[in-house]
């Protein structure tokens, strides 16, 4: 089977291969053994082949932080799928034609349910979601602050903030975005800057902002900071830049500000497993009604992983770049 391995960190492009490995075999009592048919390229997957994502494991390594597949066979011991399941997998190394989990990692989806969206689920959606949730106890007509508003995350949280009557700011570096984020439901669209705080309080009507997300790192944090009210907090989830956040030390000692930090990982670890799958399964049932969706650029081979990471690493995307390696999407 076709397996992507990087044999060193550096350039993405340049140091992922597809490879032919040995099949997987047949699963163990409490495995799945599954088909992937598509796995997209987010942001942490190419930090991995960088090097420079928080895991770095012993090399060659297969990335891949998500995808969806087929269920191809099941151990003796799993109930919850069974073969011809779509599932997710909780766990990494999905860049690959065919993976074996733990039967507890194979989260099932609905029969039906667009393969491509379907890939993007495990991530994206219950990031957006557990940060609206997890973090400040908002009510219907509460504001937001977010910036990388345009990405996969910031798109769902348009969405997902929305359906709960919470209203957005959302902070772009594309002025030509706005109406396509407005059309999403977005309430504000601004262009980072210097003056973002001023030009917040004039398009909200100096509302009191109690949460922001942010993925840039270095000034711009430090610039949603300053767009919080007193007590406010800032949900740091990503760095764009590859910077750290920059926050001036007077948004703490002077406005209570709380820097704070939001990992998918740790926040489901703090729940049960059918807990997880009922996050899952609203997710879903949203992708399923057309009302969670994800924009897809383009869609490649295994084979072509090179030129896929090369496209996925270039700015002005419109949506993901996805991989299929059984070309089933
Ligand atoms: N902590 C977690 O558990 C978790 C989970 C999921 C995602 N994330 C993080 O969330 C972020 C977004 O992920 P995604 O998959 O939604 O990304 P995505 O769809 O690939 O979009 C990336 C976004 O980043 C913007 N961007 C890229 N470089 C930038 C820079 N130097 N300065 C400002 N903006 C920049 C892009 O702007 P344009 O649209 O203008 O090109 C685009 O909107 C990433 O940092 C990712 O690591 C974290």
């Amino acid at each position: 089977m076709k397996q992507v391995q990087i044999d060193r960190y550096g350039v993405p492009w340049e140091v992922a291969r597809c490879v032919d490995v040995p099949d997987v075999g047949p699963p163990a009592d409490d495995e799945v053994v599954f088909d992937v048919l598509a796995f997209p390229i987010n942001p942490a997957d190419m930090w991995f082949c960088r090097g420079s994502y928080r895991l770095k494991p012993p090399l060659p390594a297969t990335p891949g932080a998500e995808c969806v597949g087929r269920v191809a066979a099941v151990g003796s011991a799993v109930t919850h799928v069974r073969p011809g399941d779509l599932v997710i997998n909780l766990q990494r190394e999905n860049w690959a034609e065919r993976r074996k989990v733990k039967g507890d990692d194979a989260i099932p989806l609905p029969a039906g349910i667009d393969l491509k969206q379907a890939a993007m689920v495990r991530i994206n959606p219950p990031t957006a979601q557990l940060m609206l949730s997890d973090f400040v106890d908002l009510q219907p007509g509460d504001w937001v602050i977010q910036n990388v508003a345009n990405s996969a995350v910031g798109r769902l949280l348009i969405v997902l903030a929305r359906q709960r009557g919470l209203r957005t700011v959302n902070v772009v570096r594309r002025a030509d975005l706005a109406a396509e984020l407005a059309a999403l439901g977005a309430d504000r669209v601004l262009v980072d800057g210097e003056d973002l705080a001023a030009r917040t309080a004039d398009a909200t009507g100096g509302a009191r902002i109690a949460l922001g997300v942010e993925a840039i790192g270095g000034a711009a944090t430090g610039r949603l900071a300053e767009c919080l009210a007193t007590d406010g907090t800032l949900v740091h989830y990503g760095s764009m830049s590859g910077e750290d956040p920059a926050v001036g030390r007077s948004h703490f000692i002077y406005r209570g500000i709380r820097l704070t930090g939001f990992m998918l990982g740790r926040f489901l670890a703090k729940r049960s497993p059918e807990q997880v799958r009922a996050i899952y399964a609203g997710l879903a049932a949203e992708v399923m009604a057309g009302r969670l969706v994800a924009p897809v650029d383009t869609v490649y081979p295994i084979d072509r992983i090179r030129d896929a990471l090369a496209h996925a690493d270039r700015g002005g995307r419109n949506g993901k770049i996805l991989v299929s390696p059984g070309g089933a999407v």
